[in-house]
């Protein structure tokens, strides 16, 4: 083979090895946008909780809707507030389509966090978000399939006597409780709102 020949020969090669590679990581669904990846797919799933207002509700309950989850609990005293905000102002800019979308809270400090005490903090955000407890087994259950690490602090030295570390995503779901995309701390409202809008585009 002529040098010419060795080098379209490894070209050609190497065309044919990203290719399969970029197949392979294609997003399993059709269309531009929301991506899914095929490891995305593995956030989210079935969930029985408890609502603010004392219902069960499970992943069932909110089909139809976008769901926008948060991980959190109604005694942190800085990052939650600030992504509930965050997600608030995102509604607020998405505008009547806002209806389509449940922004909700999911307590990963079910001692502290009955229905009552979600009811009323919720109530402090928008007037769509939603407040989901339960027992400690069920909150683990949800923590799971969404991913969430969460984990007790013993904090003696506060009057709360502990408090609660936990990561702090935002997932978008689509109208089947499939997973979109997240959105990272400190994402900022009008990121959240355009991406919003496009998944209700696409949904
Ligand atoms: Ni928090």
């Amino acid at each position: 083979m002529s040098r010419l020949t060795v080098f379209l020969v490894a070209i050609v090669g190497l065309a044919i090895v990203t290719a399969g590679i970029l197949y392979a990581t294609l997003p399993t669904d059709e269309g531009d946008y929301p991506q899914r990846s095929s490891g995305a797919a593995l956030i989210g799933g079935p969930f029985e909780l408890v609502m603010h207002d004392g219902s069960t509700v499970t992943n069932e309950t909110f089909k139809g809707e976008l769901m926008l989850i948060y991980f959190g609990f109604t005694f942190c005293p800085d990052v939650c507030p600030t992504e509930l905000q965050i997600m608030s102002n995102a509604l607020d800019l998405v505008g009547d389509d806002a209806e389509q979308i449940r922004p909700i809270l999911i307590s990963i400090d079910p001692e502290r966090d009955t229905a009552e005490a979600m009811a009323q903090y919720v109530s402090h955000f928008h007037p769509r978000m939603t407040g989901l407890t339960g027992t400690a087994d069920q909150i683990a259950a949800a923590a799971r399939a969404y991913r969430v690490y969460y984990e007790r602090v013993e904090d003696p030295g506060s009057n709360a006597a502990y408090t609660m570390d936990h990561s702090s995503i935002v997932y978008l779901m689509d109208k089947d409780g499939q997973f979109i995309t997240h959105f990272g701390p400190g994402t900022k409202p009008e990121k959240m709102a355009e991406t919003i809008r496009s998944a209700l585009s696409n949904s």
